[in-house]
């Protein structure tokens, strides 16, 4: 028996021994688990014998048990330090890989900006809406017949040289205005109407207040006894909300096909306040848009009777009130899109 016991001493000393040597291989987390069931797993010496015990005689079990529970609590505590080690440098390790300083400024993303045309007429569309008028729109590639006849120019009407039209056609064209929209929206609806059009139009023109494209917005009114009274405190209301009460507004006669009679609006120059400076060419005054009556010839175009129904219409250029309103010299700028423009307004 005691012969049993010191042979199963001298195999535990040889586990243990091959653990040791097995220990210094170990490099990683995973080696230590191979490690660990390699002398400790099911089918290590260890666990064999303890699931054995009952080959021994009954006398020498309990210090068979003894025997080897010893050596497996010493490969338990290597492989418990082991793996506090291990866990310690993998867990410096990821921190090390993976630290971010949270103290580091962040990367700012640059937001863009809606371009300042469209703040215009989003801003001048609110004012409209606020007085009960509607949205309308219409096609930017036109005919003859909506863009000059129905407006009032007769085929051979001087007025045509004056708008510079784009031609793809004999009798279609880009739209010179916004004014077609007018007969558009009347043919289609009945009294009353009150709309704001905005849109692109274009003429052949270049220079630092001229673009081939630009955008306007058109006003329509018609209905029984509308009269100029009207026109001018609408007028009005739209200037003094776009570039403030103090303004002073204006109407000076001019000529329109379609409109009778006609005017030119001006407001007061904001920079010499009037007196005369570089900026209103030293009238102390800045146009802002045509307007007149609708010119009842119109009527019969689109099956209104001209005897009944008066009303007044208004087209402005966006990009010029943006220019008046901001204090923008060259007109170019709003369709460059560059974001350091943009993003100041
Ligand atoms: N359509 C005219 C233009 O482009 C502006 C205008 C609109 C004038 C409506 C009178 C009435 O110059």
């Amino acid at each position: 028996m005691e012969e049993k016991i010191n042979s199963l001493k001298n195999e535990l000393d040889e586990v243990f021994l091959s653990f040791i040597k097995d220990k210094n291989e170990v490099k990683s987390l995973f080696d230590l688990d191979l490690l660990e069931s390699k002398y400790l797993g099911k089918k290590s010496f260890i666990a064999q014998t303890l699931k054995n015990i009952n080959d021994f005689p009954q006398q020498i079990k309990p210090l068979v048990g003894k025997t080897v529970n010893e050596t497996r609590k010493k490969i338990e505590d290597d492989i418990k330090l082991l793996r506090d080690d291990f866990t310690k440098v993998e867990y410096d390790k990821k921190l090390r890989e993976e630290k971010f300083d949270l103290t580091l400024p962040g990367r700012t993303l640059t937001y863009g900006s809606k371009n300042i045309i469209s703040q215009v007429i989003e801003e001048i569309q609110e004012i409209f809406i606020g007085l009960g008028y509607e949205i309308a729109e219409g096609p930017e590639v036109e005919t003859d017949y909506y863009n000059f006849e129905a407006l009032n120019h007769p085929p051979d009407h001087p007025a045509r040289s004056l708008h510079d039209t784009f031609f793809i056609s004999e009798n279609i064209l880009l739209r010179t205005h916004t004014s077609p929209v007018q007969i558009r929206y009347m043919e289609k609806h009945k009294l009353p109407v009150y709309i704001i059009a905005p849109g692109k139009v274009y003429r052949k023109d270049y220079d630092v207040t001229h673009t081939p494209m630009f955008t306007q917005i058109e006003g329509l009114a018609v209905d029984k006894n509308i009269n100029f009274g009207n026109l001018k405190w609408t007028l009005e209301t739209l200037a003094h909300s776009v570039f403030g009460k103090d303004r002073k507004v204006r109407f000076r006669p001019h000529y329109f096909p379609f409109t009778e009679p006609s005017a030119e609006v001006d407001v007061s120059c904001n920079i010499c306040g009037g007196d005369g400076c570089r900026v209103c060419s030293g009238t102390g005054w800045l146009e802002i848009l045509g307007a007149g009556m609708v010119d009842p010839n119109l009527y019969k175009f689109v099956n209104y009777d001209p005897e009944t129904v008066n009303g007044f219409a208004f087209g402005m250029g966006v990009e010029r009130i943006a220019m008046l309103k901001y204090g923008i010299d060259d007109l170019r700028l709003f369709f460059e899109n560059d974001i350091r423009f943009l993003k100041q307004f």
